[in-house]
């Protein structure tokens, strides 16, 4: 099975890309042909400083690397180092209808957040649909919010297939429900361009008020309160083992959830949880030839890929004469 996905390196990846797909992609190493990469490109929608969009690209790579993927094991690359996937979002641009972009509400939702509405950002998910398309994916690890994105690329696909002959494989989504969206401190999805994340990376001082600052309701400690409507609750599970959930739950059921020492109670669990990829993050970080390194050797296998399957799509539409 090919899986593929990627991640912006668009400011400090948070827990919901943890349990939303970098957790699934890195327990999926031993048993697929595995293709993970920095979106830089797509980056670029929102990110638009030199200094922050390339270290932020290194750190990216560093926390996957960090958090266990094995660059052995997977093809792990920077999106633009692969240049040919600029020239299938163009040839997928001339079949993609308008009605079906402007459906998206990624981007209407993105605008609305203040983002400025360019061109890029419209099309941001013709460029998605080649990152896929390009590498023949078979299934793709996403958040609940990457559905529609999904959906587009399949359309496309399709559509290519239909006027140019078979030639893409129509990709899967493979979304987990337990998990589909991580709420960020205010109960929204959380999201870095939101503002209201909970980072990998944080620690000390810093990561306390973060946790602190989870949005919890007035109710009394002795109250009876409802855990699935509790935004603390349901981060709070991600990280307990069952039995402590099923224990905390009942204090919401039954009365007797006291907010502070829940909160409290996570961030030790964060602690405990992350503790280790803290410290290898720091270690990569410290040597970013050795990351530089590996990134390439990695686009190096990706371009490999890429280059017969666009090679396939010219000869198909007519850019071989
Ligand atoms: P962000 O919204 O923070 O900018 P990205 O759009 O870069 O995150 O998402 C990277 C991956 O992480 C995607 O697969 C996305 O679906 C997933 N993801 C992002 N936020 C969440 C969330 N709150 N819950 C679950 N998955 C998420
Ligand atoms: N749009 C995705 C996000 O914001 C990132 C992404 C870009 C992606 N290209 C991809 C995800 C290809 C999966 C496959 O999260």
């Amino acid at each position: 099975m090919k899986i593929l996905s990627g991640i912006q390196p668009s400011g400090q990846l948070h827990i919901g890309n943890y349990f939303g797909m970098m957790k699934t992609m890195i327990s999926r190493m031993e048993s697929s042909e595995l293709y993970v990469f920095i979106v830089d490109l797509h980056a670029m929608t929102s990110v638009h400083d030199r200094e922050k969009l390339s270290q932020g690209t290194l750190e990216a790579a560093a926390d996957f690397l960090a958090l266990g993927l094995d660059p052995d094991k997977c093809i792990f690359w920077v999106q633009s180092d692969v240049p040919e996937v600029c020239e299938l979002t163009w040839v997928l641009s001339t079949l993609a209808p308008m009605g079906l972009l402007e459906r998206c509400h990624s981007y209407k939702d993105k605008v609305a957040k203040g983002i400025a509405a360019s061109h890029g950002l419209f099309s941001y998910p013709i460029l998605m649909a080649a990152d896929i398309l390009l590498y023949q994916a078979e299934q793709v690890p996403v958040g609940k919010d990457q559905k529609q994105h999904l959906e587009v690329a399949r359309d496309l696909a399709q559509k290519f297939n239909n006027e140019f002959g078979e030639t893409f494989v129509i990709p899967e989504p493979a979304i987990s429900e337990q998990t589909a969206v991580v709420p960020g401190l205010d109960g929204q999805k959380m999201s870095k361009s939101y503002g209201n994340t909970i980072p990998i990376f944080l620690e000390g001082k810093q990561l306390k008020k973060r946790v602190m600052a989870i949005e919890t309701d007035a109710t009394p400690v002795e109250d009876p309160k409802d855990p699935e409507k509790c935004n603390l609750f349901s981060i709070f599970r991600l990280f307990a083992t069952p039995e402590r959930t099923a224990e905390v739950r009942d204090l919401y059921i039954n009365g007797g959830a006291a907010y502070g020492y829940i909160k409290l109670e996570l961030l030790e669990l964060l602690n405990d949880f992350f503790g280790e990829a803290r410290r290898k993050k720091k270690e990569f970080l410290d040597d970013p030839e050795t990351l530089r390194q590996i990134l390439a050797a990695g686009a190096a296998k990706a371009r490999e890929k890429a280059s017969g399957t666009l090679d396939l799509v010219r000869d198909r539409v007519g850019l071989k004469y």
